[in-house]
């Protein structure tokens, strides 16, 4: 490498003083109740706890709705539907059940900007991504396992299939349509029923999901909502009726589900948090790095298990690199989520930016050096600069704990030892990135780091025909692909006759 030619060198950016018109989504399109009851057995129904919670738009902090918030009698009078619609809806051919999937889909087309209007509404994200990634993800899931549905004997060979049984899931607050999705599409393409308990700040895209279920045609009580917060999903965990569990969400939430489940026979997937490494080599394409770093760590404002949260970049290109990461970061739009050029929306909760405030003050008191954009923040709802710490240290809090936000933390390398040695320096593994001109590299890389997936020069690439998942405190199972299927099914040898 020469040393910093000057070509490499980033050019100062233009400034005309031009600024981006206000370019806002009509939410005309999306009708919001004001109250949502409990979907349970094909019907809305109040909840026997006689308990509501708010549900709020995080970048205005006003109240949109009041949800049901189930008991332990709601849950059990759900659990009980979906036990009672188990023996119907497995007896359904793989080919009717597919057709069902199939409809959803393409209701979820068909409505998608009602979807991604109300997604945004209801959780800060920016409407660019709800629109271009949460939903035609959602509707990718629902096409892709309703291929499945009907060629599970290819999926296992030589094996028959019956599904688990009554399976209750329990999904976060941030991708929260996306993740019904990929918890729902394998669990019915197999025959199973399903207590499905959205997160307590995102709840009304599952409840218009419910909508958009029965609108295909899914017979009642297959699909059930109990909306609330930990005591409905620890009520649900807790039922005995249930033969299987599927959770995503903190890693502290998920080691508590697995004890609570130890000695019962009840199956359990677990996709938790993660702390992954995106990994700059001095070879890699700097400018296409610099937008994977950013798409890394400010997609979907820091809110994702498998976001590239820590950079380790190669030393002889460190400055460079940092120099050029900044300056996009100056020019990253930080706003209203519902303005169709806002790349970073609002933080989900209240809880979750003061989670985020302490963090970021632990990173400054233990000594790395803080980088933020001076842009200017909406002066209501929940918002957080796009931030950077360089001179960040392995033992530092932000280097070891997820931050769940807008918030990198930079450390740096000489060889590619070194780098697997940085990464892997976690209890978590869900995801990496790799950026290197060199193929021979990235296999080695992908050999070496304990991370459930590796990208190479992209990162956040999501397909429903790819597992997904991780290793150590990131949990265990994989959800996508093939592999999907797998914690929905009980296998039969086929006896030769
Ligand atoms: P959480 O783990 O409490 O919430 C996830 C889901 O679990 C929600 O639906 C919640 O209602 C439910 N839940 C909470 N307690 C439960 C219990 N005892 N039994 C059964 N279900 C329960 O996550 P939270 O508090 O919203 O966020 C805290 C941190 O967790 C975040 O700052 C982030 O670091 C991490 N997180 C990771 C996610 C991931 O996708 N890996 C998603 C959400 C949060
Ligand atoms: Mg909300």
């Amino acid at each position: 490498m020469p040393d910093d030619p000057s070509y490499l060198q980033p050019a100062p950016l233009p400034s005309f003083g031009l600024e981006y018109a206000a370019a806002p989504e009509s939410t005309a399109i999306v009708s919001i109740a004001e109250r949502y009851q409990l979907f349970i057995g094909g019907q809305w129904v109040e909840p026997r706890s006689e308990r509501w919670f708010t549900t709020t738009n995080p970048a205005t902090e006003e109240p949109l709705a009041e949800v049901a918030e189930a008991g332990a009698d709601d849950v059990d009078r759900a659990v009980t539907a979906a036990r009672g619609a188990l023996a119907q809806w497995s007896a359904w051919s793989g080919r009717d059940r597919a057709k069902v999937l199939y409809r959803v889909a393409r209701v979820l087309q068909e409505r998608a900007r009602e979807f991604a209007v109300l997604e945004t509404i209801d959780g800060g994200k920016p409407i660019k991504e709800s629109r271009d990634v949460d939903i035609p993800l959602a509707a990718a899931h629902f096409f892709y396992y309703a291929g499945w549905a009907d060629k599970l004997g290819y999926a296992f060979p030589g094996r028959r299939t019956r599904p688990v049984g009554v399976a209750g899931q329990i999904i976060p607050w941030n991708f929260p349509l996306l993740m019904a999705s990929w918890k729902l599409a394998p669990a019915l393409a197999t025959g199973n029923t399903v207590v499905l308990k959205p997160a307590e700040t995102t709840p009304l895209t599952a409840l218009l999901l419910a909508e958009v279920l029965q609108e295909a045609g899914l017979p009642d009580g297959v699909v059930n909502v109990v909306t609330g917060a930990g005591e409905t999903g620890a009520a649900l965990v807790a039922h005995p009726g249930i033969d299987k569990i599927a959770f995503t969400g903190s890693t502290e939430v998920g080691k508590h589900i697995q004890r609570e489940l130890a000695g019962r026979d009840t199956r359990l997937t677990l996709e938790l948090g993660g702390k992954a490494a995106n990994i700059v080599f001095e070879d890699a394409a700097i400018d296409q790095a610099v937008e994977g770093v950013v798409n890394g760590i400010y997609f979907n404002q820091g809110h994702v298990c498998c976001a590239g949260s820590r950079l380790l970049v190669q030393e002889p290109v460190a400055e460079l690199f940092l120099d050029k990461l900044k300056r996009r970061l100056d020019t990253l739009r930080v706003g209203d989520p519902l303005d169709k050029n806002t790349d970073v929306g609002a933080i989900n909760s209240r809880a979750q930016l003061d989670k985020i405030t302490e963090l970021v003050a632990a990173g400054v008191a233990e000594g790395a050096e803080m980088y933020q954009p001076q842009c200017a923040l909406p002066e209501k709802g929940w918002f957080h600069r796009p931030t950077v710490f360089t001179n960040v240290a392995l033992s530092h809090r932000i280097a070891r704990e997820e931050i769940f936000g807008p918030v990198l933390s930079v450390l740096t390398f000489r060889t590619a030892e070194e780098a697997v040695t940085k990464a892997n320096n976690t209890p978590y593994g869900l995801s990496a990135g790799v950026w290197t001109e060199k193929g021979s590299r990235i296999l080695w890389m992908a050999d070496h780091l304990k991370a459930g997936v590796v990208w190479a020069n992209t990162f956040n690439q999501f397909d429903p025909t790819s597992p997904f998942g991780g290793y150590k405190e990131s949990g265990f199972g994989r959800e996508g692909g093939r592999h999907g299927l797998e914690p929905y099914v009980e296998l039969d040898d086929l006896v030769a006759t």
